[in-house]
């Protein structure tokens, strides 16, 4: 048997004491598969001492994980801390800088500085990987690179923040607004310590950014991405949106079009029947779409202890094996920068207003839309005792330019009686 592939750990929380077990309870099996035993040499994180419900007494300690990177007798470095600056960024580029393999599940790392460190990691001849950083347990990386390579991807769409998935299904199941699920979530300590990770898109839209540049070979690039979270979903949205066979879902969907690159992570409908719409609590789903596969649904834990250490040691265990694929699935320098594209695809819409109730109304409504080039698919209009009438239309595709003119000009007719609220139907 060939030599131990020797790790180095920073960052004993819920993941890193994941990755602990699963080296302790599967060594056995580790070794048999990667031909070489997988060994922890040393460990680091803020405090020392704390019972964190593992056997932690064979290894070395660090206090500090960048010298933990550095250290002579490790060959993987796995960063385990988080943030995107900080500790983990300065302990990454040191292991890097070393000629060390480094494996992360740190998303926001990867979507900031993604590029800079995939250039660096070849620089040295490491291998930089990340799949425990997207969608927690679900190999999606490892479709995209390994099991997707000779496709052309079309489009990569998912539900990639279970806290967000279990806020719109607990509401769509409960009934119970926004503020009280949220209250739940944090409860139940679901939330990351900044919430607006979660409920602003944001974590979510780290991991597209991440999946959108190995599917279309594009230098990762978060700050163009068009994100928007969950806060002003409403438990109206959710029951009106149900009533037209729609769940409401904190989508990414990212898309090389003519006019460039379209990703985007905001609150979408999707078909109530479709997996996506059957999606519940905090599951994720990536949808992927190849030129010559068609569309696969990978579905799985975004995140906990084991499904996360799960993928971390999916990358350890290829390193262990000499499979040395590249950061974002092909070489760094042949990333391109990618145009943003400039506006979204035509789709439909969902549009819900309340409608002053007097004659004519409605018809000057249809009027605009007719005006701004949008065709009406559905419409309905429910019983009221309130002196404003509920409405709800389903355009067929339209662009969010000629939407957004529509809705002001639907201002200027004195028939609104609250702003209207305007979803785009994802067609999956
Ligand atoms: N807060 C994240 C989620 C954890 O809810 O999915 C993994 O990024």
């Amino acid at each position: 048997m060939e030599d131990p592939l020797k790790l180095g750990i920073a960052g004993l929380g819920t993941v890193g004491i994941g990755v602990v077990k699963i080296v302790q309870r599967h060594a056995g099996v580790l070794a048999t598969r990667a031909g070489r035993p997988v060994e922890i040499v040393a460990v680091s994180a803020r405090t020392k001492g704390a019972d964190r419900g593992a056997d932690l007494s064979t290894y070395d300690w660090a206090d500090d994980p960048v010298d933990l990177a550095r250290r002579e007798d490790i060959d993987v470095f796995v960063e385990l801390i988080g943030g995107e600056e900080g500790p983990a960024k300065a302990a990454v580029e040191a292991a890097l800088d070393a000629g060390k393999d480094v494996v992360t599940a740190n998303k926001a790392l990867l979507a900031i500085h993604g590029q800079a460190l995939a250039e660096r990691a070849e620089a040295h001849g490491a291998c930089l990987r990340f799949e425990a950083a997207v969608a927690g347990g679900i190999p999606v990386i490892k479709a995209l690179t390994e099991g997707l390579a000779g496709n052309e991807i079309t489009r990569v769409m998912g539900v990639m923040n279970g806290t967000c998935n279990y806020i719109l299904t607990r509401m769509q199941d409960a009934g119970l607004d926004y503020q009280t699920v949220f209250a739940e979530a944090e409860a139940l300590g679901y939330l990351e310590a900044d919430p607006t990770l979660d409920v602003g898109g944001i974590d979510a839209g780290h991991k597209l950014a991440l999946l959108a540049s190995i599917a279309f070979g594009t230098k990762v690039d978060f700050a163009a991405m068009r994100i928007e979270g969950i806060e002003r979903v409403s438990i109206e949205d959710i029951r009106q949106a149900a009533d037209m066979g729609y769940r409401v879902k904190l989508l990414g969907v990212a898309q090389m079009t003519g006019r460039g690159l379209e990703s985007r992570m905001s609150p979408c409908l999707v078909p109530m029947a479709s997996p996506l719409g059957q999606l519940e609590a905090a599951t994720n789903m990536v949808v992927l779409e190849g030129d010559s596969v068609g569309q696969i649904f990978l579905r799985g834990a975004g995140a906990g202890e084991g499904p996360t250490a799960s993928a971390v040691m999916g990358d350890v265990m290829d390193i262990a094996r000499g499979l040395r694929m590249s950061t974002f699935g092909q070489p760094a320098a042949s990333l391109t920068a990618a145009r943003p594209a400039g506006s979204s695809a035509p789709a439909p819409y969902y549009l819900r207003m309340s409608l002053v109730d007097k004659p004519g109304a409605l018809a000057k409504i249809a009027t605009v839309l007719g005006e701004a080039g949008i065709s009406i698919d559905r419409m309905r209009q429910y019983g009221h005792t309130d002196p404003s009438a509920p409405v709800l239309i389903v355009t067929h595709r339209a662009s969010r330019t000629a939407l957004d003119e529509a809705i002001t000009a639907m201002g200027a007719t004195g028939v609104l009686a609250s702003e209207p609220v305007a979803l785009r139907i994802e067609e999956v």
